[in-house]
């Protein structure tokens, strides 16, 4: 029996036929890439362990024939279920740091790791944070693969990260890579928000919530369906989570410390609802006001 694999011969082959199949399959992106194209080249670089930020030194490199047929399963696997790609190939970066993922846990992208990267963290000029080395505490609330705890690790290092989660199952997979990524630093905790945490304070709370409202929930593309849902659903207009972690962050934030918090699109509820806080509105490369900032201060902890 004839297959695909027989004709395709290098990359460019491999990468050319992928990017044919999903734009045919009205595939949708958003799991680390944005484009037919930026899929298919992380989903052949990964299978074969190329850098993924690299594909003109490999684009006429011949593959053997394992080699296709298995980018070939793949391709016709993303096409057929709908699998996001970090999925198929088990891992996924946030700011170059590989994640192990598989779909115990929603595939990290959250905009809070090119901030926490940036120069408000240490850098010259306007900064959230003016010395990393002198954060000595960070807790992670809704931790999943435990991605931004991690990232806070390296970042903070004189820091010890708490990191919660609800799911038993994302917290294995949270685990998986705090081991593989010595992340020594970093303390796993299964439980409600701050439930494990009472009496703990911290010089930075980092959250990236479940926050998709029930409208959207209801037409998320089918690769979204491969995550788990209390990853995303975040209630009525998404902002459940958010919510009661704004009630309860006033027990949990040292003196002088800082909360940051992706939302999604709920600015303007959040501002209506809560007009005396001064919310700190953070954009990234793509994203406009969907991560904000408030300090100790501003939640009444001087
Ligand atoms: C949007 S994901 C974020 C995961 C990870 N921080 C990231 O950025 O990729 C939200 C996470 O919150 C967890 N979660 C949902 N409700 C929770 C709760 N009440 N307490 C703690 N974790 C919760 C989910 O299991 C999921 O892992």
């Amino acid at each position: 029996m004839p297959s695909p694999a027989d004709d395709l011969i290098t990359i460019r082959d491999l990468v050319r036929y992928a990017v044919s199949r999903f734009n045919a399959a009205g595939l949708s992106f958003g799991h680390g890439t944005s484009s037919a194209l930026d899929d298919a080249v992380f989903l052949v670089l990964e299978t074969l362990k190329l850098p993924i930020d690299e594909l003109d030194p490999w684009l006429d490199a011949r593959l053997t024939c394992a080699e296709r047929e298995t980018i070939v399963g793949l391709i016709e696997r993303r096409v057929d279920e709908r699998i996001p790609t970090p999925y198929l190939v088990g891992r996924a970066y946030i700011q170059g740091i590989p994640f192990h993922v598989d779909e115990r846990v929603i595939v990290p992208r959250s905009f809070i790791g090119e901030l926490l990267v940036s120069s408000l963290v240490g850098g010259e000029g306007f900064a959230l944070i003016d010395d990393p080395e002198a954060v000595t505490s960070v807790v992670d609330i809704c931790t999943g693969s435990g991605c931004l705890a991690i990232l806070a690790s390296r970042l903070f290092p004189n820091a010890e990260v708490d990191a919660v989660d609800l799911s038993p199952d994302a917290l294995e997979v949270a685990a998986i890579n705090v081991e593989t990524l010595g992340a020594d630093t970093v303390h796993l905790h299964q439980g409600d928000l701050f439930g494990p945490l009472a009496g703990r304070r911290y010089d930075l709370i980092v959250t990236n919530p479940p926050y998709v409202e029930a409208e959207v929930m209801a037409e998320l593309p089918e690769e979204y369906r491969h995550e788990p849902e209390m990853a995303l659903a975040g209630g009525h207009d998404g902002l459940d989570v958010v919510r009661r972690i704004l009630a309860a962050a006033p027990d949990h934030i040292a003196p002088g410390g800082g909360l940051i918090c992706e939302i999604g699109t709920g600015r303007e509820i959040l501002e209506a609802e809560y007009p005396d806080l001064p919310f700190l509105w953070l954009d990234t490369e793509e994203s406009e006001a969907e991560v904000f900032w408030l300090t100790a201060e501003a939640l009444g902890v001087a």
